[in-house]
């Protein structure tokens, strides 16, 4: 590359939004105790079952997995898919799917089909720090509307879309994460999602529910999707097999009704996702892999929590408080005090442990005084040394606090 960085001239004005990437690419590979980034139990991977299910395809159906596999995604997976997520009533075809590259392509996509430059996206504050880096790079005007330990401040989003509609700004989409919450680890109650839905109808715009996380539910009764609740009309749903089975599948789904389907489908121009990944997914499903597979790493992910509240419990009920998810991968810690983001990585590295601060899933500053434990990463033998760790970086920052 050209050392005198011309290239950089070139750059989209989108790229001097930021990045946020370098800081992902780090997580757990430091040897440190990492309760960062939102990654599955690396024992857990199903390597043996889904190598069998790639051999049994490429010998099988070799041809169909190796080329172009079209931009609606390969049909068979979009059935199960369907099978699958049918609830309550609601009927789901194969062409309520098209399968990309992960939540995040999916949400990306949306943006692409939806999102002119400075048009308005209302989301959770705080909420997932790549999503919002997805929306900021459409040029999307952001509304936060704050979370209250049980889920949206509905009272806010009110004020904030009678603000907008004053000043004739109808906003595009709501992003919302209802069910175990990137960050903060929540589910939106069943009348708050009714209410998000009243007022989606009554201000016209869309949802978009992104549920990564939906299917890893360790206790409490499943709330019924916005999709399902509003049959398909306003809501869009994304997915993903990223924290099911393996995040490097980069395999996920946009649904939606059809013609939002097809309006994807036709204006796609990256050729489709794997086929070859997509055929040996539904194949893993077809051979009766993925039932138990789910079930054995929510028991993972369920014991994992555990054993982090109750070490928490024991160490740091004096220094900040947390609810436990019913599901998902975090832990979401309210600080006593509020802490220096900088601290916090660096006593964190000097202690061995990583945890991410708050404010990395903040819309304008905030989150100060939260900070993000993923319990999914670590293994349950690191979790007790961890919570050690961390306790031991909190109280160093709060003595410093103090002393300030
Ligand atoms: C809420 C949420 N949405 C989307 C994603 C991206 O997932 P994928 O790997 O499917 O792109 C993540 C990943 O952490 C997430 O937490």
């Amino acid at each position: 590359m050209n050392s005198n960085g011309s290239w950089k001239d070139k750059l989209a004005r989108r790229n001097h939004l930021g990045s946020w990437v370098s800081t992902l690419r780090t997580e757990g590979t430091r040897p440190t105790i990492s309760f960062g980034g939102g990654l599955p139990d690396p024992a857990s991977l199903p390597t043996e079952a889904l190598a069998k299910s790639i051999n049994y395809v490429l010998k099988n159906h070799s041809e169909a997995a190796l080329q172009y596999g079209g931009t609606e995604g390969y049909e068979g997976l979009r059935e199960l898919l369907a099978k699958k997520l049918s609830e309550n009533g609601t009927t789901l075809k194969a062409s309520n799917f098209v399968i990309v590259n992960g939540a995040s392509s999916a949400l990306a996509h949306a943006c692409s089909l939806f999102i002119d430059p400075g048009d308005t996206v209302i989301l959770e504050d705080p909420s997932y720090s790549g999503s919002i880096s997805t929306i900021k790079f459409a040029e999307a005007k952001m509304v936060g509307v704050t979370m209250e330990p049980g889920g949206l401040d509905m009272e806010m989003l009110g004020k904030k879309l009678k603000e907008l509609a004053k000043e004739k700004i109808s906003p595009k989409f709501f992003y919302s994460i209802p069910n175990f919450h990137n960050p903060m680890g929540s589910t939106m109650s069943l009348e708050k999602r009714k209410a998000l839905l009243e007022y989606a109808r009554e201000y016209d715009f869309l949802i978009i529910e992104d549920e990564t996380y939906t299917a890893l539910r360790f206790d409490g009764n499943p709330v019924p999707s916005m999709y399902i609740l509003d049959k398909g009309h306003r809501v869009i749903q994304i997915g993903t097999f990223s924290k099911t089975l393996a995040p490097g599948l980069r395999l996920g789904w946009v649904m939606g009704n059809e013609e939002i389907i097809e309006y994807i489908t036709s204006r796609r121009t990256d050729m489709g996702s794997s086929p070859l990944i997509a055929r040996a997914i539904a194949q893993f499903i077809q051979d009766g892999h993925y039932e138990p597979h789910l079930a054995k790493v929510i028991d993972i992910y369920r014991r994992k929590r555990d054993t982090l509240i109750a070490g928490l419990g024991e160490r740091c009920a004096n220094l900040a408080q947390w609810t436990a998810p019913e599901g998902g991968f975090f832990l979401w810690l309210n600080l006593k005090k509020d802490i220096d983001p900088q601290m916090l990585r660096q006593a964190g590295a000097e202690e061995g442990v990583s945890v991410i601060t708050g404010s990395n899933f903040y819309l304008n500053g905030g989150g100060k005084d939260k900070v993000r434990m993923a319990f999914s990463y670590v293994s349950q033998n690191q979790i007790e040394e961890g919570v050690v760790r961390v306790d031991k970086v909190l109280r160093r920052l709060l003595s410093s606090s103090k002393s300030k």
